[in-house]
């Protein structure tokens, strides 16, 4: 595995962690290697410290010394600018000797971890070395980051110049929300029970919400943020994948085309947003000062280092879709996600249609919550579903029950980053949980219609909510214009 930009945060915070959990659970093949590659000036030894100080403080308790020690001398280093054609022959040269030592058969994952403005100059070297031809026994595969492109025409450009290196058969797009055991689950869920799918459509199901909240802000990465919003940033990949997930048809197989081509056909199916209904279905925000749930007093998001004085870059989107099928024609799929919220969780919310008629008299029918199953993604993974029971006592009173599903009393806490799995998928050449190139040119084509209208009219009312509040008053309206509102989420629930 050779890591571009083996120097930088996500080498420390996700990849090498992943390798360790990968390594710890003997899935990693004795032949394997890695080789970092940035423009440092260091040696193996020196590498495979940083990486050491720097992994075991990610791990926490899940650190291994014996486990650490098996990885360690695995990781190599080479110091090379990878805008330089030069570097690639050295690398070459470099994945021979290891090759020879090791015995790794020749068969490379090259992991892009850098900029996207990176990807397709790191590809074409690649491939002018001769580093992306696969020969009759063995692969070069190549996983690449988020984000891919900033709107359609990019994407479909960074696509076209990854094609003229690569086959759509060696890229792996990752999306780190496919990573997640959760997300996963929502397959498992809905295709090994026999019970579900028989309500999973429009006769049953009222609405649906997915909601990606963060309490945190924009970190050290104003910069990129301010150029991107939190539309682009997270609409077209995670909270897209999570709509695919929740609306496709069951796929014949497990196979990645199978499972792809259901997604791609739900994102088919979503419904173009003209202008006119952008202004009504679609809603921006920008958090202003505010104090967190934790008592922290958080400036607004103007002042984030890197972020412009006056920028008008959404911290909040809320939008509503629907579908052009026949399982969830009318059915209403309400997406959010902001930062500096007043909690950190991510979950779908499925909302059943109430019973045709209430025969029970003394029932309070106002009182009475609609059914409701709640898919937690993170944190407090789990299940919940929310109906109606008998309240004891001589009257034929009803009140809402929950049944509740936690995976960590059933499975304990998995260490994992969520990159375990892509890697190890990679390396087995399943790209199932990747994106493939019209997945991504999708996703886009649907924030576009959003996107264009709010580049031609810019917001005037930001900063339109406090940071640690739930948002802009218009998402809620979104939802209350429909006699309908987001499932409010107690504090104990979220992280
Ligand atoms: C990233 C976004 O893709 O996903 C970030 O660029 C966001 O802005 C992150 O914070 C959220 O991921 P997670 O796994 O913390 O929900």
């Amino acid at each position: 595995m050779i890591i571009f930009g083996a120097g930088g945060d996500l080498t420390k915070r996700k990849l090498i962690p992943a390798l360790f959990h990968l390594c710890h659970g003997k899935l990693l093949p004795e032949s394997f290697a890695v080789v970092g590659v940035d423009r440092l000036e260091m040696d193996d030894h020196a590498f495979r410290d940083m990486m050491e100080s720097d992994v075991q403080g990610n791990l926490g308790a899940a650190w291994d010394p014996a486990t650490w020690a098996r990885l360690r001398e695995r990781l190599h280093y080479m110091q090379g600018d990878i805008k330089d054609q030069g570097a690639y022959q050295t690398l070459c040269e470099r994945l021979s000797q290891i090759d020879a030592e090791r015995g790794t058969d020749g068969n490379y994952l090259f992991y892009l971890a850098v900029p996207p403005m990176l990807f397709a100059d790191i590809t074409r070297l690649l491939g002018a070395v001769g580093l992306t031809s696969e020969g009759a026994s063995d692969w070069r595969r190549v996983i690449i980051e988020k984000p891919f492109g900033s709107d359609l025409d990019s994407a479909k450009a960074l696509n076209g110049m990854l094609h003229e290196t690569l086959d759509e058969g060696q890229i792996y797009r990752i999306d780190h929300y496919l990573g997640k055991e959760t997300v996963q689950n929502i397959m498992v869920f809905r295709f090994s029970n026999g019970f579900i799918e028989p309500l999973w459509n429009r006769q049953h199901i009222d609405h649906v919400q997915i909601t990606v909240a963060e309490s945190v802000g924009v970190e050290h990465r104003g910069a990129y943020y301010d150029t991107a919003g939190a539309l682009r940033d997270m609409i077209p990949n995670h909270l897209l994948v999570l709509l695919g997930f929740l609306g496709m048809e069951p796929p014949n197989s497990f196979e990645s085309d199978a499972v792809r081509d259901e997604i791609n056909k739900v994102l088919d199916a979503v419904h173009p947003l003209t202008p006119e209904q952008v202004l009504t279905n679609a809603v921006r925000g920008q958090y202003g000062d505010g104090v967190m749930t934790n008592g922290e007093q958080v400036s607004a998001y103007r002042l984030s280092p890197g972020v412009a004085a006056g920028s008008r870059t959404e911290t909040y989107a809320a939008l509503k879709l629907t579908l052009d099928n026949w399982r969830w024609a009318g059915v209403p799929f309400y997406l959010r996600t902001g930062k500096r919220l007043h909690g950190q969780y991510t979950e779908v919310v499925i909302q059943f249609k109430r019973a045709p008629t209430i025969m029970f008299k003394d029932a309070d029918t106002a009182q009475m919550s609609p059914d409701m199953l709640v898919l937690r993604i993170q944190p407090n993974e789990g299940i919940q579903m929310s109906f109606g029971a008998k309240i004891p006592g001589p009257r034929m009173r009803v009140g809402t029950v929950n049944m509740d599903f936690c995976y960590a009393d059933y499975f304990g806490n998995a260490p994992a980053t969520g990159y375990e799995t892509l890697i190890y998928d990679c390396m087995n050449g399943d790209a199932t949980l990747f994106k493939h190139a019209e997945t991504v040119e999708k996703g886009w084509e649907i924030v576009e219609s959003v996107q264009d209208v709010w580049s031609a009219l810019p917001a005037r009312d930001f900063p339109n909510y406090a940071a640690g509040s739930w948002g802009p008053p218009g998402a809620d309206d979104l939802l209350k214009n429909d006699g309908r509102h987001w499932r409010r989420i107690r504090s104990s629930e979220t992280s």
